[in-house]
Formats: structure tokens, C-alpha cells, sequence
């Protein structure tokens, strides 16, 4: 499991589980996926499909589509603009 990278003096909301390609990573009610899965070190959620390499978090605010990831079985949904439920399946594409 990897370092948990959240600041530690944050109040959050209550600890939950969310499975990131089938592995369990720790996450709060009220983050986005987006944060829980930078909090926990994913940077890299897809690849280009012109060939133009990794994408990952750039805008943060659901505009740029850089984020995009498979959220219980729905493709296409931005990290950023998710709040992560208790038992979520995401699955990232471009690792
Ligand atoms: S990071 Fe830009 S839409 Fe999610």
C-alpha cells in the first residue's frame, strides 16, 4: 500500500474503502475520486489516443477531461467531479 499523501491536520468525513483496479485504497466521504486517488499516489489515469503520452489531473474543476476513468462499470466519468461512495470501483486505463 502506498503513503497516504493527505495533508493529516484536515478534518475529513468518514474513513471508506473504494477498489482502484481491483486494490483497496482509503478514502473520505465528501473527497472526489480525483483526491483520493492522488492522495494515495496515482498520477498517470490515462493515455493520449493521439499517442501524445500520459494524462492525468490537470484543471481539477470537470473542464479539461483529462481525468477520465471508469466508475462502477461507467466508463468515462472525470475523477475530479466524483465523490467517492463506499465500495466504488474505478478502474484507471493508462497505467
Ligand atoms: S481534471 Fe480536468 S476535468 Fe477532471
Amino acid at each position: 500500500m502506498m503513503e497516504d499523501l493527505r495533508i493529516q491536520s484536515v478534518l475529513r468525513g468518514e474513513k471508506i474503502t473504494i477498489r482502484v483496479n481491483g486494490q483497496p485504497v482509503v478514502a473520505y466521504e465528501g473527497e472526489s475520486v480525483h483526491a483520493a486517488l492522488l492522495a494515495a499516489g496515482h498520477r498517470v489515469f490515462r493515455q493520449s489516443r493521439n499517442g501524445a503520452g500520459a494524462r492525468g489531473i490537470f484543471c481539477g474543476m470537470g473542464v479539461c477531461y483529462e481525468c477520465l476513468v471508469t466508475i462502477n462499470g461507467v466508463p468515462n466519468r472525470r475523477a475530479c467531479m466524483c465523490p467517492v461512495e463506499d465500495g466504488m470501483e474505478v478502474v484507471i486505463h493508462g497505467q
